[in-house]
This record gives C-alpha cells, structure tokens and sequence, in this order.
C-alpha cells in the first residue's frame, strides 16, 4: 500500500486523483486550503475513513506546509508519491490579464503557487519521500506552459508560471537522480473543471486514470521527462 500526499483536493483533478488511489487501495494523504468546504472531498472521507487523511494545508504558507509535514511524519514513515497539482489560472479569479492589463500582483501570485510551491512542498516533504518504495514528484503542468507549441498571445502569467514549473523539475530530477526519485512534470489535458471549463472536450477519468498508470510504470529512465497524459513525450 503506497502513501500519496495530494495537493488542491478539494476539486477537480486534485479531488479526482484522491478518489481513484482510495479505489486502487493505496493511503491518500488530501490536502485543501478548507476541508470543511470541500463536501466531496467529506465525503470520500466517509467512504474511505481509514485510508484517506485529510488535512488543511495552503500551498503558498510556510506555516502550513511546516506543520503538514509534522502531521504526516506523524502518522506515516515515508512518502512515495507527492501530486503538486494545486494551481491557479490567474491572480484574481475569473480574470485574465492580457497585453495592456499586465501587473505584477497577478505575475506574483500565480508564479507563488503554480511554480516555487511544487518546488518548496518537493523540498519539505524529501526526508519522507527518500523513505519511500520507488518515491515519485508529479508536478501538474499545462501545454500552456510549452514554449514550442505556443501559438496564441496572452495568458502571460499562467503560461510563464508553467514553464518555470518545467525547468524546476527538470532541474529536480537532476538533484534526485542519485536518491533514486523520479521527478516527472505531466500535462493532464484540457479537462472539464473549474479551471478547465464546460468546452473543455475531455471528462475527468480517463486522464486521471491514465496518469495513475503513467506514474506507476515510471522509472529513473523516464525522470525529468515532460509527458502528456497519455505517455507522449512533449517539446518544452
Ligand atoms: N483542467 C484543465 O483542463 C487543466 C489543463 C492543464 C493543466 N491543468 C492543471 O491541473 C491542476 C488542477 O487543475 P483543475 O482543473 O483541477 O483546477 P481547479 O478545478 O480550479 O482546482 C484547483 C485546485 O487547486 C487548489 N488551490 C489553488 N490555490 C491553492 C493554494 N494556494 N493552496 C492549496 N490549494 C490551492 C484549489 O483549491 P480551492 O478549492 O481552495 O480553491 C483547487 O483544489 C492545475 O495545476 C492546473 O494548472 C488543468
């Protein structure tokens, strides 16, 4: 049974993610910034009372991350899989800055939690996760976030934030290597969320799933690779 600390639980693919490893059997460690909010995540709560813990945790606060990280060392010996997947599209919600509206409160929040939390959660929780079977760091990317493929303007701060995630793990996996951690960032797809939107052409299973396999099978081999959901390697 593996251990797995999964950030921004309360909906979406973090929400998903949670749901399918309790299927699976394995202990999910879910964190959100407010638990008693996130009625779905509650209610797995009461499907799976052993095997899911669910802990308030804001990815941007030092204090919660510290004190997440006592938690979980707490109750388990090790980690072997950490999903930074928690991530936010703009700095205020339901706004996009574009060229003529750009400002650095939004470049400052978003950069915060799509890019240096994965990296600061990654740095906290690595004495659990070197106790782990085989550990793995899944930083959730975007194809928004490959330079090679962009071909709209706008959307500066996400698309930014998102490349800055890949380079942080491909510089990680570099770190971790000899510890034997694999560290892998993986585009989901355009998925029906919050974030994702009702146009979005894919439901969330599958991918999730997909990606449940993808992180299974990896090995060293694979490590520092930016994958798409469906195992495809993609251009930075
Ligand atoms: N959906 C897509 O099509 C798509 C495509 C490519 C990449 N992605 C990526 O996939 C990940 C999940 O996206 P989603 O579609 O599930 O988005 P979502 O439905 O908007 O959910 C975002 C999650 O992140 C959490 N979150 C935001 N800021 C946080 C913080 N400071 N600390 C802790 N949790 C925080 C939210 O918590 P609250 O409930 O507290 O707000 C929520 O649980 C993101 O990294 C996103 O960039 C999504």
């Amino acid at each position: 049974m593996k251990n797995i600390l999964i950030t921004g639980s309360s909906r979406g693919l973090g929400l998903e993610f949670t749901k399918q490893y309790l299927e699976k059997g394995e202990n999910v460690i879910a964190s959100c910034r407010n638990p008693m909010k996130a009625s779905e995540l509650q209610d797995l709560k009461s499907r799976f009372p052993n095997n899911l813990t669910v802990i308030q945790l804001n990815v941007t606060e030092e204090e919660d991350r510290d004190r997440v990280f006592e938690q979980v060392k707490t109750k388990f010996e090790s980690l072997d899989v950490l999903i930074n997947n928690a991530g936010i599209v703009s700095g205020e919600e339901g706004k996009i800055f574009n060229l003529g509206e750009v400002y650095k409160e939004d470049f400052s929040k978003v950069f915060l939690v799509n890019s240096i939390a994965p990296l600061l959660m990654s740095e906290k929780f690595l004495p659990l996760l070197e106790k782990g079977e085989k550990s793995k760091i899944i930083n959730i990317t975007s194809l928004n976030g490959c330079i090679a493929k962009r071909a709209q303007g706008g959307k500066y701060s996400y698309c930014t934030s998102k490349a800055a995630l890949n380079m942080i793990t491909k510089i990680l996996s570099n770190d971790l290597r000899d510890k034997g951690i694999v560290v892998l960032v993986i585009h989901p797809g355009w998925i029906k969320t919050d974030m994702g939107g009702p146009n979005a052409p894919q439901e969330i299973e599958e991918p999730i799933s997909m990606i449940i396999d993808l992180v299974e099978k990896s090995d060293l081999s694979q490590s520092g690779k930016f994958l798409d959901w469906k195992g495809n390697e993609l251009p930075w």
